[in-house]
């Protein structure tokens, strides 16, 4: 259970509309913080917006497709304009891959969609962001890595460098930005139960039994419990700190 306490500060979301973004976004409106809910699916977007009205909290919906940089800028305007400020960024929009391939035989098209959204995509947010917590003189970003950050996994090297990469890109950028009152840290999820999960297994009970028989927990994350290390991560608890991968995967990565 969370007990930060976020009431005037602001928040911006990517890849809010569904799975590990909309529940972030949702436990940042329940600690009192305005949201910004900013994704490439706009009935997605309003969904997660309505949700956080339902709370009784401040959201705004925009659509974002954070591989385009003029996106990402006016997104980030929309929210200072609506806001006033901005905080905390959790830069967490991804792809997962299509299907498997061995490096030799991997589509290079795939590699270069899925480094665009899940690596440059998390550069670019990044690259807006920061100024306007400059501006606010402190605050906190988040970006989303995998288990994949951590491991290599077989079939995949696209998503495997991106998330690996997404790390590095974290280290590297918080110790540009340390001594400016900015944390910059990673999530490593594991197996987690969203719609991206249900289209890896085809949302079957043998696909999902495949993917539990990995966890040593045996069972799958929830998005909420990945929502809950962003937010202790965003919050004074987690002061001092900076450029770390919070593995939160059920032992996936320590057997
Ligand atoms: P999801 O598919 O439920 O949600 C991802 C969201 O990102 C969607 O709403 C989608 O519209 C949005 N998105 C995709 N491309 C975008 C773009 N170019 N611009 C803006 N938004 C875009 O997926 P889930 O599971 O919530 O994943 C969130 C993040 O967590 C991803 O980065 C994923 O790689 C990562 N992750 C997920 C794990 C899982 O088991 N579900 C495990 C480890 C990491």
């Amino acid at each position: 259970m969370n007990n930060q306490n976020f009431t005037g500060k602001v928040a911006f979301v990517t890849g809010a509309a569904s799975g590990i973004g909309r529940a972030t976004a949702l436990a940042f409106a329940r600690e009192g913080a305005h949201v910004a809910i900013a994704d490439i699916s706009e009935p997605g977007n309003q969904e997660t917006a309505r949700m956080i009205e339902d709370l009784g909290g401040r959201a705004i919906a925009i659509k974002c497709d954070v591989t385009r940089s003029e996106d990402v800028k006016a997104a980030l305007d929309k929210t200072v304009e609506a806001f006033g400020q901005l905080d905390f960024a959790f830069n967490n929009a991804g792809i997962e891959p299509r299907k498997a391939a061995p490096t030799a035989e991997y589509d290079e098209e795939e590699w270069n969609r899925i480094i665009d959204i899940n690596l440059r995509g998390v550069f670019l947010c990044m690259k807006q962001e920061i100024p306007l917590i400059l501006k606010q003189g402190s605050g906190a970003i988040v970006n989303t890595s995998s288990g994949a950050g951590i491991i290599g996994i077989k079939g995949s090297p696209a998503y495997t460098a991106a998330k690996h990469g997404v790390l590095g890109l974290t280290k590297a950028a918080t110790l540009d930005y340390a001594a400016q009152n900015i944390r910059i840290n990673a999530v490593c999820p594991g197996y987690i139960d969203t719609p991206m999960m249900g289209r890896f297994t085809g949302d079957t009970d043998e696909g999902r039994a495949k993917v539990i028989a990995e966890e040593p927990v045996g069972r799958m994350g929830t998005p909420e419990e990945i929502a809950a290390a962003v937010l202790w991560l965003c919050s004074d608890a987690a002061a001092f700190m900076i450029g770390h991968a919070m593995v939160i995967d059920g032992g996936q990565t320590v057997q």
